[in-house]
Order: C-alpha cells, then structure tokens, then sequence
C-alpha cells in the first residue's frame, strides 16, 4: 500500500480545530478508497510552545520536517504575542526554509454557496492566484533606526531576483497551460513601481516564449481588484508578487463567499523539500474554541495535499464529498449557516463513505 508521511501543525487558535476535523476527514477518506495510508504524527508548535519554550519551534524543527512527504498546518497567531513574532516564528520560518516559493490559491464558488456579488453566473469565479512566496515585499529586507527619536527610520525594501522571478512565472504558466483556457494575467504595478516591477514585466515575456499555447496579459494590481469584482468572468490563472497577491486572493477568498473556504498550498515544485498545505485564514481569535470555525478551507487544501502526493482520485474523492456537503446547505455561520464545525465534518465524512 502506498504510504505518506504528513506533519501535521495545528499551530493556533482555530488552526486547534480546524487541523483535527481535516484529519479525521483524511481518515475516513483513506478507509474508502484502501489503496494508500497517511502516516500522521502531530507537532505541538505554535503560540502556547512559545510560551513554553520561547520559541516557537524547535530549534531542529525544519530537520524534524524534512522527513515527510507534506506538511498540513492550521495557522498561527495569538492575541497576547505580537503578530510578526508568530508568524516569522514558524509559518514563515517554514515557508523560507524549505523555500516553498510557489504558493498557489485556487479560487471557485462551490455548490450551495452564494458570492458577495450579485447576479454572478455559475462558473465565472473559477481561478488560481499564483503568489510569489519567498522574496518580493516580504524578503524581511529593511530595518528601523533612531527608534524614538523624531529622526526615526524604518525602511521596508522588496527584492527581486531574476532567479527568483523567473521560477514563479515559470510555476505561473505551467498551471496556466494545464487549465482548459489557457490564460494568464500578469499582475503588476510597473506603472509606480518602476525597477522591480517593470523586470517582472520583463521576464514574464521572456518566460512566456517557452510557452506559446499560453495567452498572457499585464493588469496593475489596483486596476485587478475592480476586475475581479466588475468582471470575474474574464480571470482565469493570475501571478502575482507576495503582496499582491497575499491582498487578492483575501478578495478572491472574500468573493467566493467566505475566508473560511479558501485554501493555499505552497510548494517547493522541485520536490527537494516537502510543500505545505494550509487554510488561507488565520486563527481567528473572535470565533477560536467555539466550535463553529469553517473547516471547507482546511479540507479543500488536503485535497491539493493529496494532489501533489500524487493521488488524484483520493483528492477528486473528496473534493466531491466537500462539495455534496456544501450543495445539502450544510454551512457555518460565516456563509450564512447554523451548522457548527462537526456538523459540516460529520457531512463531508458521510459523503466520502456514500461515495462510490
Ligand atoms: P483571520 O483569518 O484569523 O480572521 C479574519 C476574519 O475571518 C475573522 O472575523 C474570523 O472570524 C473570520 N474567519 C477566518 N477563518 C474563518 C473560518 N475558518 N471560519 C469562519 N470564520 C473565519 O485574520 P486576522 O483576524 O487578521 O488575524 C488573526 C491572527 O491570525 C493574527 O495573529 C494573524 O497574524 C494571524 N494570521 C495567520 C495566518 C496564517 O497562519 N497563515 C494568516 C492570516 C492571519
Ligand atoms: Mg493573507
């Protein structure tokens, strides 16, 4: 039988619920198809091993990982620790480290779901933002000086590498080719910005030679949000820097009816080390240990996880199991619903044991 290790990272708030529901949907997932196992061990990482510990992961934490096929991580943040503490502390220390510089987040209204936007056919939301996940706004390049002084700086610089661009956009066309439109847009803000953004421009078309089945555009990120909502149906796989894209795919998520339904993966496409696969949300301290957190995002990103371990009828399996569950209007109360977590688990579960 076909086996795979998975680490799974629960982290914090409703990462604590979230994580379990997906693992006891993988469960009884694997109990139907029989065909391959998930070897699952669970690391207690996060705000509350900090508190511990004072960190937030081991200091061998990335050589425990490295040993697994995938990582499935709930999300972090607590209220009482400061959020770039959280974040760098482990989610970004394990994105940065295992340079998973692809992080992929498809967007689709499911079945017995209604968008935000009025009158929209079914089927024009059916996207995948491609975001720049290892450098760009986000590369930690800057620093503070004169602190509390009226002369105080702080300076925030993006870094693009021709490296670092390049292998995006080649991740970006890739998956453009694979879909049945064959479209990609290039978002940018080569307008204002005009060094970085302008190369991104630039090694897009050079990128796009090597794909002639590919239709390519450029868009300014401002000018992408209003189309995403006045003419959705018109996108189909977008690129995007680490920033940008981090800001429209919370729309994208916002759009397709809730944050609690949109899923991320990212992947280091060179397989050397494992990709992870997460909820786009955070722990979300408003709703945290009250049992009515949206599971769909964490079990939409096991399916990617399943995806990319290479077992496409387990993720196709579940996928229509998330999507019975959605079209019976069994939903939290973030799309409008009164069901509670477990309800909507215990609904994607029965769907997976019916499937046939
Ligand atoms: P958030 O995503 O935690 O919550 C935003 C809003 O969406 C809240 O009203 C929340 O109740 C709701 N929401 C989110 N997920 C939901 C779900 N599954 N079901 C129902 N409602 C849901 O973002 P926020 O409030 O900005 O951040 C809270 C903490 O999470 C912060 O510490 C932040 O740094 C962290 N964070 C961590 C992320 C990660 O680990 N990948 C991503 C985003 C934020
Ligand atoms: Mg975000």
């Amino acid at each position: 039988m076909r086996t795979h290790k998975i680490a799974a990272i629960p982290g914090d708030g409703i990462g604590q619920e979230v994580i379990p529901a997906g693992l006891a949907v993988l469960r009884a997932l694997t109990e139907r198809a029989g065909d391959f196992r998930l070897d699952v061990t669970e690391f207690p990482w996060g705000s509350d091993y900090y508190r511990a510990n004072g960190r937030m992961m081991p200091e061998d934490g990335l050589d425990q990982l490295k040993r697994f096929d995938a990582i499935y991580f709930g999300a972090v943040g607590d209220p009482h620790l400061p959020d770039d503490l959280t974040l760098w502390g482990l989610r970004l220390a394990i994105c940065q480290g295992f340079d998973q510089f692809a992080n992929i987040r498809p967007t689709r209204v499911l079945p017995g779901l209604e968008s935000p936007l009025r009158g929209l056919a079914p089927g024009a939301i059916d996207w995948v933002i491609v975001r720049e996940n290892s450098e760009g706004e986000y590369a930690g390049h800057g620093g503070r000086a004169h602190r509390g002084h009226a002369i105080e700086v702080a300076t925030e610089t993006s870094i693009f590498t021709r490296a670092g661009v390049e292998r995006i956009m080649r991740a970006a066309f890739a998956i453009a080719a694979s879909r049945p439109r064959k479209l990609l847009t290039v978002v940018t803000k080569s307008n204002a910005q005009r060094h970085g953004m302008v190369f991104w421009d630039e090694v897009a078309a050079k990128v796009a030679e090597d794909f002639p089945e590919v239709r390519w555009e450029k868009e300014l990120v401002d000018a992408m949000a209003a189309r995403m909502v006045r003419k959705p149906a018109g996108i189909d796989t977008v690129v995007a820097t680490n920033l940008h894209a981090d800001i429209l795919s919370d729309l994208a998520g916002a759009l397709a009816g809730s944050l609690g339904v949109a899923p991320t993966a990212n992947l280091d496409p060179t397989r050397q080390y494992p990709s992870m696969f997460e909820p786009i949300h955070g722990s979300a301290f408003d709703i945290m240990g009250q049992g009515v957190a949206n599971p769909i995002a964490t079990f939409w990103t096991a399916c990617m996880m399943l995806e990319h371990l290479g077992e496409g009828a387990g993720a196709r399996r579940l996928m229509r199991a998330i999507e019975a569950a959605t079209a019976q209007g069994v939903l939290t109360a973030d799309l409008g619903g009164t069901a509670r977590m477990d309800d909507v688990t215990e609904a994607v579960i029965a769907a997976i044991r019916g499937d046939n």
